[in-house]
């Protein structure tokens, strides 16, 4: 999978890098509930909108990705936006090699898990529980259903269930068909127990 997303770099196909951070992202940093700013978790991300837009907003933000030119053009945006969130190339299925610390109180996930091949994602959930301190809100999204013949990263209802159930509550999931059959995504709000 890492050779995917490297090569998809390296071209420059990155179709998700939309460069703005999503309404469910801003809610929690922005909204009427908003949280209170602290130490927030980006896993799988890219060219690292999400974590400068979490750092503007006053969180303390780690972002990881595998892809080793992603952090490069992440640190780039971080620097052009005079933005500091601490910028990884790591595996996010290994948190506990990385030393990334914990009591992190916002997660998030837009795109990555969906992606991690079956025998991978138990690790990942390890160690997100390890790293999230109690209450911590989890955002989390991906495709419950192949996107199209070349494109097949899903995670179904069923499988998020089996994997953060233990040591999450699911707030809120939403999302589907509807209005953009062409985009079978669906979000996930969990709470850390
Ligand atoms: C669909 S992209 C989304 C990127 C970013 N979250 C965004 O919304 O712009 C998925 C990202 O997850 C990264 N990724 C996938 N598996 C990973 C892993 N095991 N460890 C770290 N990063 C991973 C990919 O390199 C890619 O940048």
């Amino acid at each position: 999978m890492s050779v995917m997303f490297r090569a998809m770099y390296r071209l420059g196909f990155t179709p998700w890098d939309s460069g703005v951070a999503p309404p469910e992202l801003k809610a929690l940093v922005e909204g009427p509930e908003a949280r209170q700013p602290g130490k927030a978790l980006d896993l799988g991300c890219g060219t690292g909108t999400n974590a400068i837009y979490m750092a503007q907003h006053g969180w303390q933000v780690t972002a990881i990705d595998f892809v080793p030119r992603a952090i490069t053009l992440a640190k780039a945006k971080a620097a052009a936006a005079k933005a500091t969130p601490r910028l990884i190339v790591g595996d996010v299925t290994r948190l506990d090699a990385m030393n990334i610390g914990d009591g992190f109180g916002l997660l998030f996930d837009l795109g990555c898990l969906h992606a991690i091949p079956d025998e991978r994602r138990a690790a990942y959930a390890a160690g997100v529980a390890r790293a999230a301190t109690t209450g911590a809100d989890y955002l989390l999204f991906g495709f419950y259903r192949r996107l199209n013949a070349f494109m097949n990263p899903v995670i179904t209802p069923e499988q998020v269930d089996v994997l953060f159930t233990k040591d999450w509550e699911l707030v809120r999931a939403w999302g589907g068909d509807q209005p953009r059959p062409e985009f079978p995504g669906r979000w996930y709000h969990l709470k850390r127990k």
